[in-house]
């Protein structure tokens, strides 16, 4: 599962997925460029659009409902979805900081809770975190946001010591594509490493 693969970042991991053979489900709120991509990639056999705002609660529950209804075990998730507030902290107003935490820690938080007992139980399975590279400065003075999600995958990092399940936090200005790609082959591969 890729979320926020309507642009960007996500979107690039499900083409990327796919070309590997996995089969995805992508999603993100604009659900028009979703289906665009999944018909690119091949269609529902390869590729699987669910719109939603991750920020709902209800959304996320539709989400996962329409997985099950596949059938689909999820083996990796890419927890991608979010947007950063550039500005000084509140100067967006409390509602847009509150929706950014919901998709930045509470989805990832969510969704993480929902698939890793999968992968535990089947002893193998990748979640991958895109965060803010800021988030290790914790001092910004800009953006809070960089501090609260960034410490998040910090701390979700320290805390999933898991058997088979590999987890990388990985930062979007700075993304380690290597550090990514060895969990996708790793994973793609079955080896252990
Ligand atoms: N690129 C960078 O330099 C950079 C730097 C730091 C952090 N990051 C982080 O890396 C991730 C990807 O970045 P990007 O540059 O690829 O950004 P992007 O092109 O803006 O993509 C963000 C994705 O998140 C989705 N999204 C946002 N809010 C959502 C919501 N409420 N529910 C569902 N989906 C939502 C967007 O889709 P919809 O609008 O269709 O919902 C979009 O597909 C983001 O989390 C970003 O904060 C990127």
């Amino acid at each position: 599962m890729v979320t926020g693969a309507s642009s960007g970042i996500g979107e690039q991991f499900a083409r990327r997925l796919v070309a590997r053979g996995y089969r995805v489900v992508v999603t993100a709120r604009r659900a028009d460029r979703l289906q665009k991509l999944c018909a690119q990639l091949g269609g529902d056999e390869h590729a699987v659009a669910v719109g939603a705002d991750l920020a709902v609660a209800e959304d996320r529950d539709r989400l996962a409902a329409r997985i099950d209804e596949l059938d689909a075990e999820v083996d990796i998730l890419v927890n991608n979805a979010g947007s950063g507030i550039y500005t000084k902290f509140g100067a967006e107003g409390r509602d847009k900081e509150l929706q950014m935490l919901r998709v930045d820690v509470e989805a990832v938080v969510d969704l993480t809770l929902r698939y890793l007992p999968g992968m535990v139980e089947r002893g193998r399975g990748a979640i991958i975190n895109l965060r803010c590279a800021e988030g290790e400065f914790a001092a910004t003075q800009t953006a809070p946001h960089f501090a609260e999600a960034g410490q998040s995958a910090q701390s979700m990092r320290e805390r999933l010591v898991v058997g088979g399940v590999g987890h990388v936090a990985a930062a979007g200005a700075r993304t380690q594509l290597p550090a990514v790609e060895a969990v996708m082959s790793w994973h793609g591969g079955r080896s252990r490493p």
